[in-house]
């Protein structure tokens, strides 16, 4: 479902630009959740998600070389068709991080256009899928300036460690179907710079595993995940949580092999739970959950008891409910939600989206 429409850009803006490379990248879910950093940007804890498909950032990037060069980075940003310089600050310490993985940033002005497949504030974060689509197309334009022949590997490491700078969870959008970043001893390969495809055989039924995301707050966040990471720092659990986390991430590596639903939806829920549960305990606490999120908590788990399907919820920092089962019940699942959830929603609605395989060169 990756839309081909062109930018809503007029070609006079980009006609002075030689080049340009543009790539899609989608959303991911945390089901294992990162809260919490060390400098810079590296998790204290590995988190594992579900790649997502249906929500993804397009963002095409054209460049040309500066005819003098500069001590500055040279870019205009445009979204969805639109400048917009309340970004810019963001991109500007981007390439401030990245600088030394990309030397060429300084030789070149870019045009960044950047447009997403979900609704605009939504209440769905899109860090994670404007900063793994943004360090997809840099690691391209490296690939043709420089003549840097990437192997597959090294191109999705690069890409991912470089979306890791922007925006830490955005390291998880590059591949899919699952991504763990962060190191733990179960997992081949992890490691804190960049995340990797969970290394295991993955039991059927979480293939073309459904995630509807419940719309209950459109609100922009009150806290951004900057401040919240950082109250980490000081958190009287966040020694127990790191452990917890790393402890769950065995578990539910086990029940995606096995197949282990019971397990799986304890340890989701619960991953969620903690999340919020340590904003709530921090200082200052914050509340990002509305009463209307704990309301379609409660019919979730009335579903589940009354009809035995495998369903779960699990939350992101906002106040919005990640729906996630099995494709086998999408039908009964759909009709649950358009009857009971959405209501709880005031008619905001909900985003179906599904697990998916990362970022594509379109
Ligand atoms: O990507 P950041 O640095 O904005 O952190 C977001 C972290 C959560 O989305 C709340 C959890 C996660 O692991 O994605």
């Amino acid at each position: 479902m990756k839309s081909n429409t062109p930018f809503k850009m007029s070609m006079s803006k980009i006609s002075s630009f030689i080049d340009s490379v543009t790539y899609t990248a989608p959303s991911n879910i945390a089901l294992i959740k990162y809260w919490g950093k060390k400098p810079v940007q590296l998790p204290c804890n590995a988190s594992l998600s579900f790649t997502l498909n249906n929500c993804h950032t397009k963002t095409r990037v054209s460049y040309k070389k500066k005819e003098a060069i500069n001590d500055e980075f040279n870019f205009q940003f445009f979204f969805e068709g639109a400048p917009k310089p309340s970004f810019e600050p963001k991109l500007q310490s981007f390439f401030e991080r990245i600088e030394a993985y990309c030397p060429f940033l300084k030789e070149y002005e870019f045009l960044i256009e950047s447009e997403n497949s979900f609704p605009h504030s939504s209440g769905i974060a899109s860090s994670a899928s404007a900063m793994a689509a943004l360090a997809s197309c840099l690691v391209a334009i490296e690939s043709k300036i420089e003549g840097t022949d990437f192997t597959t590997a090294e191109k999705n490491q690069k890409a991912s460690r470089l979306a890791r700078l922007g925006s830490g969870s955005a390291a998880r959008s590059i591949e899919g179907p699952i991504m763990v970043w962060g190191k733990h001893d179960l997992v081949t390969g992890s490691n804190d710079d960049y995340a990797v495809v969970f290394d295991k055989p993955i039991a059927p039924i979480f293939q073309n595993f459904q995630d509807t995301i419940l719309l209950i707050d459109k609100g922009e966040k009150q806290v951004s995940s900057t401040v919240g990471h950082g109250l980490m720092k000081n958190h009287p659990f966040a020694k127990q949580r790191f452990l917890e986390a790393n402890k769950n991430l065995s578990v539910l590596s086990k029940c995606l092999v096995d197949g282990d639903m019971e397990t799986f939806i304890k340890i989701v829920e619960h991953e969620a739970l903690s999340l919020h549960a340590m904003m709530l305990t921090s200082d200052p606490y914050f509340i990002l959950l509305k009463p209307n999120t704990l309301k379609a908590i409660e019919e979730i788990r009335a579903f589940r008891k009354k009809t035995g399907i495998n369903i779960c919820f699990t939350l992101d920092a906002g106040a919005n409910l990640h729906v996630l089962y099995p494709n086998s019940h999408k039908k009964e699942v759909l009709h649950f939600i358009d009857n009971v959830l959405y209501l709880i929603t005031k008619g905001q609605g909900y985003i179906c989206d599904y697990i998916g395989n990362g970022v594509e060169n379109i």
